[in-house]
Parts: C-alpha cells; sequence; structure tokens
C-alpha cells in the first residue's frame, strides 16, 4: 500500500516536469514560483489515493493531480491579493504579488487555473471528462468561487454558524472534495463508492477549515508559513468567532470521525483516507 510521502514524490516530479509552452518568462516564472513553492500536496495525493482505491494505480491520474494543484495554487495566490486577504507570506516565501507584483500575480493564477484544464484534457484518459466535471463544479461559481465571495464579502458581520458553514462549504471543502471523487471516476469506481469519496470529502474539508482557523490563532508562524492572527485582522468570520476554540476543536473531531464512517464500509482498501483524516486533526502546518 503506497503512503502519502510515496504519492507525493510522483506528484512533486511531475509538477517540476510540468511542460509550460508558450509562456513568457516571467509568467512561466510565476506560475513555478507559487507551484513549486512546497505545500502539503493534500488534493493532488487524495486523488492519487482514490484513483488507486479504485483500482488506477499508475500514472494516468497525474495530469488531474497536477491540476488540481495548479487550481488550489491559483486560489491561494489571488486569495493573497491585497484587494482579498493581504497576505505577504504564504509556504514560508513571500506571495506572488510582493515578487512579481499585482498584475503578473493575478496572471499567474488565471495562467495556473487554464493550465489545469488544458493538462487534464490531453490526457486522454477514456474517463476524463466526468473527472474533469467534478473539479470544474468544485472549482467553479458553486464551489470554491462561491465560498471565497461570501468570505470577503463578509468580512466584519457578526459571525454566525449557518453563513461560516456555507463560506467552509466552498472555499475549501469543494476543493478537498473533488480530488475524492476525480480520483474515484478516474478509476472506473461504481456510484456507492463515489458517494462515499463524496461524504468523505465534504466532513475532511470542514475539519480542515476549522483547524486552519484554529492554527491562525494558536499555530507556530514558523511551521505554518504564513502570517497568523490575519483572520482577527481582517475580521474574517471563522468557526472559533462563532462557536469558541474548545468547541471549534470538538466539532473538528467530530466532522473527522464522520469522514472516516463515509469510508468505513471499504474496509482496509480505505486506510490511507482514514490515516489522512485523523492527522489532520493534529497538524501543525
Ligand atoms: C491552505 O491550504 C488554504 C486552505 C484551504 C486553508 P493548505 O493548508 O492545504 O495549503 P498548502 O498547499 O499545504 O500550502
Ligand atoms: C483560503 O482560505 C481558501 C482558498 C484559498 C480557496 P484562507 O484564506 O483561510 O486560507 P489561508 O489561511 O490564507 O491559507
Ligand atoms: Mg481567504
Ligand atoms: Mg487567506
Ligand atoms: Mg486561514
Amino acid at each position: 500500500m503506497k503512503t502519502l510521502n510515496d504519492y507525493k514524490a510522483a506528484l512533486e516530479a511531475y509538477l517540476e516536469a510540468l511542460p509550460i509552452s508558450g509562456a513568457p518568462d516571467i509568467l512561466r516564472q510565476a506560475m513555478r514560483y507559487s507551484l513549486l513553492a512546497g505545500g502539503k500536496r493534500l488534493r493532488g495525493c487524495l486523488l492519487l489515493a482514490a484513483a488507486d482505491m479504485a483500482g488506477e494505480g499508475g500514472e494516468s491520474a497525474l495530469p488531474f493531480a497536477a491540476a488540481l494543484e495548479m487550481i488550489h495554487a491559483y486560489s491561494l495566490i489571488h486569495d493573497d491579493l491585497p484587494a482579498m486577504d493581504n497576505d505577504t507570506l504564504r509556504r514560508g516565501k513571500p506571495t506572488s504579488h510582493v515578487v512579481y507584483g499585482e498584475a503578473v500575480a493575478i496572471l499567474a493564477g488565471d495562467a495556473l487555473l487554464t493550465h489545469a484544464f488544458e493538462t487534464m484534457l490531453k490526457s486522454d484518459h477514456p474517463r476524463a471528462l466526468p473527472a474533469i466535471l467534478e473539479i470544474a463544479a468544485a472549482a467553479g461559481v458553486g464551489g470554491m468561487l462561491a465560498g471565497q465571495t461570501l468570505d470577503v464579502t463578509n468580512e466584519g458581520e457578526t459571525p454566525n454558524k449557518e453563513l461560516v458553514l456555507r463560506i467552509h462549504e466552498g472555499k475549501t471543502a469543494a476543493l478537498l472534495t473533488a480530488p475524492v471523487t476525480a480520483g474515484l471516476i478516474l478509476g472506473g469506481a461504481d456510484n456507492g463508492l463515489v458517494r462515499a469519496g463524496r461524504a468523505y470529502g465534504y466532513h475532511l474539508g470542514l475539519a480542515f477549515q476549522i483547524v486552519d482557523d484554529l492554527l491562525d490563532l494558536k499555530g507556530d508562524p514558523a511551521l505554518m508559513g504564513k502570517t497568523l492572527g490575519k483572520d482577527l485582522e481582517e475580521k474574517k468570520l471563522t468557526w472559533p468567532a462563532c462557536v469558541g476554540e474548545s468547541q471549534a476543536r470538538r466539532d473538528a473531531e467530530t466532522h473527522i470521525r464522520a469522514a472516516a464512517d463515509a469510508f468505513a464500509p471499504y474496509g482496509d482498501r480505505a486506510l490511507f483516507f482514514r490515516d489522512l483524516a485523523f492527522s489532520t486533526l493534529n497538524r501543525t502546518h
């Protein structure tokens, strides 16, 4: 059985060698600066593990895993812009707009998003289209973009759980669910398994963002590689702001148990997913 590090190594090598042809030097540099800046690679590895679980363990899922990481990197570049969260540090390095200026940072984000779809379509995988649909919908207007819009337009509002849940479902759970469902679809999984994967990703994503909110309050900046305390400064609606830190911690645990339960019928085949879910609760970065 492969581990997170096995998937991560394969994905890093693929990303490092990813062709970006035709781009002016500065655009290519800015794309690679954010794409190859490290990061946990959770989304890409979830996709590889899901494809593996459904019986497709080789290299054919790599373009899709890379695409998830390109879309994620784009979302972070734009999230950090002065007009959004106004952050100057990401993955322990200056943010894209600090290094390249806002115009090139915006374009690098646009480029990574577009290149993700070009890379997936070029793969010629027989089940590419339904997998791409999962990913497009998760990144799009009903997914990550919905969450990000609600996040930035509700700064300073009174925290309420219903709204924060919608923000977290969009900005984070969508892009943690799509790798699981798309990976399973690529591997030819049946509807029951895809449904289980959707429930797993949803709860993992919600727990992941609650923990992100908690780490913004209490994390170690050196390990996190981003400026902490920003949610309070920007008056963000967060889960701890709604329910307090201890309850937020308990809610993250409840979501992780729900994520593990979703895959419980699949026993040892889902071991990777179970371990990854529980490790999210104790993550330090
Ligand atoms: C950061 O995601 C954005 C959130 C959804 C909280 P990650 O914590 O997965 O970031 P990297 O990829 O490891 O840097
Ligand atoms: C960002 O959420 C989610 C996306 C980029 C889609 P946050 O704004 O909380 O993420 P960090 O804390 O900047 O990583
Ligand atoms: Mg944000
Ligand atoms: Mg942010
Ligand atoms: Mg955050």
